[in-house]
C-alpha cells in the first residue's frame, strides 16, 4: 500500500474512536490478517503455486451503514485529518490510501452494495513491509460490508473481488495470493494454493517448528514499477518458450530456459524452480522434515536474489544473519521484494532469541531499524 500522509507523533488509534468520528458506536466490526508467504514468490501471476500463512497481526474495520450514498472512511494509519468522503458512484483514483476503499466499493456496487457507510480502519499490519497491508484492508472492509449489508459472497469470491479492486481500480497488477491468504488462511499453518485453479489445501506447521518474521525497516516504495517489469519479463519469457505462461514450463526444460536472452533466462529459471520448491516444501512440511524446509527457504532466497533480482543488501544480510542464528533452519525474503521482511523457520521456542540475535547485528550494520514482528507481543499491544 502506498504510504501518504502518515500521522506523526501521537498514536491516533488511542484517541480517535468510531464514536468520536461519527457520533455513535459502530454497527459491525470485522477484521482480516496480514500474510507472510512461506515460499512461492512471484509465481502467482505466472499461474503457479504459493504457500502463504496468516500473520497474528490484523486490520480491523468498524462500520455503520448510512441511509444515503455517501462513504466516509478514516484510517488510524493515515488519520491526522477528517474522514475521506466520496459517493458510492466512485470516480477515479485519488492516489491516496483511500483508493483501496474506493476500489472495494466499486467492485461491491456490482454485487449489491446500494448504500454508503461510515468506516474506521485500524491496522497492526505494517505498511510497505511486504506483508499485505493492502489485502488485509480490502478483505477486512469486504467482510464488514458483507455483514452490514447481507451481501451473498463466500471467502473465495471476496478474495477475487479484492484482487479486482487492486488490479482494476488501484491499478497495481498483483496476483491472487495476498487476497486469498488474507481471506482464507489462518495462523496454524499455510495455505497451499494453485493460482491457476484457485484450489487450496491447508498444510499445518509441525508443532516442533515456529516462524520468525523480521521487518527490515526498508519500505518497498518503488516496488510497483519493478513489479510490472518482472511481470512483463515473465510474459516475454513464456512467449519466447511458446507457452501461455511459465506454469507451462517444467524443470526438465531448463536447457531451453538457459538459451533465452538475459534476463529472461534468469526470470524464467526463478519461476520454474520456485514452483518446484513450493511442492517440495509442502512435502517436507507434511513429512516433518524441517531441515529440508530450511534448505528450500535458502534456495528460494538465492533464486530471488540472483535470478529474479528482487532482493536488496539489507534483506540479504538479514537472511545471512538468521541462517546462522541458533535454532534456525532457513530464511528467505518474503513478499514482492525491494524492501520489506524476511521469514525464517526455527525450532519451536527458538524464534524470539534468534530474532533478538539477528537484530543486534543488523541494526549495527544498517541505518534502517529492523524489528521482529513475529513472534512478539509488543506489536499486538
Ligand atoms: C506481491 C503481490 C503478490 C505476489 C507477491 C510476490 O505481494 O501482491 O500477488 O505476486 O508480490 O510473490
Amino acid at each position: 500500500m502506498r504510504r501518504r500522509g502518515r500521522a506523526q507523533g501521537r498514536d491516533p488509534r488511542v484517541t480517535v474512536t468510531f464514536a468520536a468520528l461519527y457520533g455513535a458506536a459502530p454497527r459491525v466490526r470485522a477484521d482480516a490478517p496480514g500474510r507472510v508467504n512461506l515460499i512461492g514468490e512471484h509465481t502467482d501471476y505466472n499461474d503457479g503455486f504459493v504457500l502463504p500463512a496468516a500473520l497474528p497481526l490484523r486490520t480491523t474495520v468498524e462500520l455503520t451503514p448510512r441511509p444515503d450514498d455517501e462513504v466516509r472512511a478514516w484510517s488510524a494509519e493515515f488519520g491526522d485529518g477528517p474522514p475521506v468522503a466520496f459517493r458510492l458512484n466512485v470516480g477515479a483514483c485519488a492516489s491516496d490510501w483511500a483508493d483501496y476503499v474506493r476500489g472495494m466499493v466499486r467492485v461491491l456496487v456490482d454485487r449489491g452494495l446500494t448504500r454508503g457507510f461510515d468506516a474506521r480502519i485500524a491496522s497492526r499490519v505494517p505498511v510497505g513491509s511486504g506483508l499485505s497491508s493492502s489485502a488485509a484492508l480490502l478483505i477486512a472492509l469486504g467482510r464488514a460490508l458483507r455483514e452490514a449489508f447481507g451481501l451473498a459472497l463466500d471467502d473465495l469470491e471476496l478474495a477475487r473481488l479484492a484482487r479486482k479492486a487492486e488490479t482494476d481500480f488501484v491499478g497495481i497488477p498483483v496476483g491472487i495470493m495476498d487476497q486469498m491468504a488474507c481471506s482464507l488462511a489462518d495462523t496454524t499453518g499455510a495455505l497451499f494454493i494453485d493460482t491457476r485453479t484457485l484450489e487450496y489445501t491447508r498444510v499445518p506447521l509441525p508443532p516442533e517448528a515456529a516462524l520468525l518474521v523480521i521487518d527490515s525497516g526498508v519500505r518497498h516504495s518503488h516496488a510497483s514499477g519493478e513489479y510490472r517489469i518482472r511481470r512483463d519479463e515473465c510474459r516475454r519469457a513464456a512467449t519466447a518458450l511458446g507457452v501461455p505462461n511459465l506454469r507451462g514450463v517444467a524443470e526438465r526444460d531448463l536447457a531451453a530456459i538457459d538459451s533465452l536472452p538475459n534476463p529472461l533466462n534468469r526470470r524464467a529459471r526463478h519461476v520454474v524452480t520456485e514452483n518446484a520448491r513450493v511442492h517440495a516444501t509442502v512435502a517436507a512440511l507434511r513429512a516433518g522434515d524441517l531441515q529440508e524446509v530450511g534448505r528450500l527457504f535458502l534456495a528460494s532466497h538465492a533464486s530471488m536474489r540472483d535470478d529474479f533480482d528482487v532482493s536488496i543488501p539489507a534483506l540479504d544480510a538479514l537472511v545471512e544473519c538468521a541462517r546462522r542464528a541458533h535454532g534456525v533452519y532457513g530464511a528467505r525474503l518474503t513478499g514482492g521484494g525491494f524492501g520489506g521482511a524476511i521469514v525464517a523457520l526455527t525450532e519451536s521456542g527458538a524464534a524470539r532469541a534468534a530474532g533478538e540475535a539477528v537484530l543486534l547485528q543488523q541494526n549495527r550494520a544498517f541505518p534502517h531499524e529492523a524489528r521482529v514482528l513475529v513472534p512478539t507481543a509488543e506489536f499486538l499491544d
